[in-house]
C-alpha cells in the first residue's frame, strides 16, 4: 500500500511540519530551487542548529532510482499515458501532467479514502480529489441521492433549479454561518463569479493577491511582487488577456507593511488570500499575520468577497447588501490539502 498525492502540492502537505526541507529539497524536485551543482551539499535554515546538510548529489541519486521503480512497476499507466493521442497533453487536464512523476497513475476505482491504479496499486488517499471528496470516495449516501437523482428521476443538466439547492444552501449557512450561497462547478469559476460581484459592488477596478498564491486559473492572481516591490505578471503566465498590474495588486505572503502599502492605493475591491499558501510547498501564516490582514482590510474598507469553500469548494458566497468591511478569508480546501 502507497501514499497517494495527485501532484507534487498535495506531497507537500504531508510534510508540513518540515516546511523549509520542502522547500529547499522538494523544490529542487520542481525544478524551482536555486540550481546548485550536484554533489553540492546545502544547508536548509531551519536545520542549522542541528547542523544537519542536504546531499544534492545523494537526493539526485534517490530520485532517479524512484523514478525507475515507478515505471517499471506501472506498466499499464505507462502504456495509456502513451497511447493517449486526443488530449492536449496528453491528460485530460494539462496539471495532471505536474507531478513527480514521467506520468500519471490512472485510476482504476476509489473507495472511502483508497484509490486503485490500473496497475493493481492500492493508496491511502491524502489528497482526496483536493477535498471534492472529503467525506471520502463513493459514500454510500451520495451514490444512493446521485442514482436516484440520474436514474430513477432522471436529468443530469436541465438548466433548472431544483428544491434541494435551497435545502443545501440553508445547511451550508448552519454550518458556516454565511447568508447567500451560489454554486459554480469549479473553485475557479467561484472566484471569478465572486470577484465580478465585489468589482460591482464596491466600484473598484482591482483585486489583491499574494505572490506565489493559488486560486485556480483566475486571471487577476497570476501576479508577483517584482524587484521593484510592485507587481508583475508571473513568470510562465501565458495567453494574459490584459496587463495583470491593471486588474490587480500583490503582497508577498507574511509581509503586512507591503500588504498595507498596495491597500493604500483605495483601488482594491477585495483581497483574495488563502490562509497558508500551498503553491510553492506549504508556507505558513507569521502569528499575528491573518489577523493584522484582517485589521487592514478593514481599515482601507476593502470590501468582502466572502469567496469561500469548503469542505466543497467548488461553491462561493457573497454578502447580498454591503455590510461592514471585513477580510475575505478563503477557508478552503488548501490548509488541509
Ligand atoms: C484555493 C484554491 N483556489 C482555487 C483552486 C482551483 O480549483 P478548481 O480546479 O476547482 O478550479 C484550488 C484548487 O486546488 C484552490 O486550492
Amino acid at each position: 500500500m502507497r501514499l497517494f498525492h495527485s501532484n507534487t502540492k498535495d506531497f507537500f502537505c504531508l510534510f508540513t511540519c518540515i516546511r523549509a526541507v520542502q522547500r529547499g529539497l522538494l523544490a529542487s524536485l520542481e525544478n524551482t530551487a536555486p540550481r546548485t551543482a550536484p554533489g553540492a551539499r546545502v544547508q536548509i535554515p531551519c536545520l542549522k542548529a542541528a547542523n544537519v546538510m542536504i546531499d544534492r548529489g545523494r537526493l539526485t541519486e534517490i530520485y532517479a532510482r524512484e523514478r525507475q521503480d515507478f515505471v517499471a512497476t506501472h506498466p499499464r499507466s505507462a502504456a495509456a499515458y502513451s497511447r493517449s493521442d486526443h488530449l492536449f497533453g496528453q491528460v485530460p487536464m494539462t496539471w495532471m501532467n505536474k507531478n513527480a512523476r514521467d506520468f500519471p497513475i490512472y485510476l482504476e476505482r476509489a473507495r472511502g479514502n483508497r484509490v486503485w491504479d490500473i496497475d493493481g496499486f492500492e493508496y491511502v488517499d491524502f489528497a482526496l480529489g483536493d477535498t471534492g471528496a472529503m467525506a471520502g470516495h463513493s459514500p454510500e449516501a451520495t451514490v444512493a441521492a446521485i442514482q436516484h437523482r440520474v436514474g430513477a428521476l432522471g436529468g443530469t443538466t436541465t438548466m433548472l433549479p431544483t428544491e434541494d439547492a435551497e435545502w443545501v444552501g440553508a445547511e451550508l449557512t448552519r454550518r458556516f454561518g454565511l447568508e447567500r450561497w451560489s454554486f459554480s462547478l469549479t473553485a475557479t469559476d467561484a472566484n471569478r463569479w465572486a470577484i465580478r460581484l465585489v468589482r460591482a459592488l464596491t466600484g473598484r477596478p482591482r483585486i489583491l493577491f499574494n505572490s506565489h498564491c493559488y486560486h485556480g486559473s483566475v486571471d487577476e492572481s497570476l501576479i508577483v511582487v517584482g524587484s521593484d516591490g510592485d507587481g508583475m505578471s508571473r513568470p510562465g503566465n501565458v495567453g494574459e488577456p490584459v496587463d495583470v498590474t491593471l486588474t490587480s495588486r500583490v503582497a508577498e505572503f507574511n509581509d503586512l507593511q507591503g500588504l498595507e502599502r498596495q491597500l493604500a492605493h483605495g483601488d482594491v475591491a477585495a483581497v483574495l488570500m488563502e490562509p497558508a499558501l500551498t503553491n510553492i510547498g506549504i508556507v505558513l501564516p507569521e502569528p499575528g499575520y491573518l489577523e493584522g490582514g484582517r485589521e487592514l482590510t478593514r481599515r482601507y474598507s476593502v470590501l468582502p468577497e466572502r469567496s469561500t469553500v469548503s469542505p466543497a469548494r467548488h461553491l462561493a458566497t457573497v454578502p447580498s447588501r454591503r455590510p461592514a468591511p471585513t477580510a475575505c478569508w478563503r477557508t478552503s480546501s488548501t490548509c488541509t490539502r
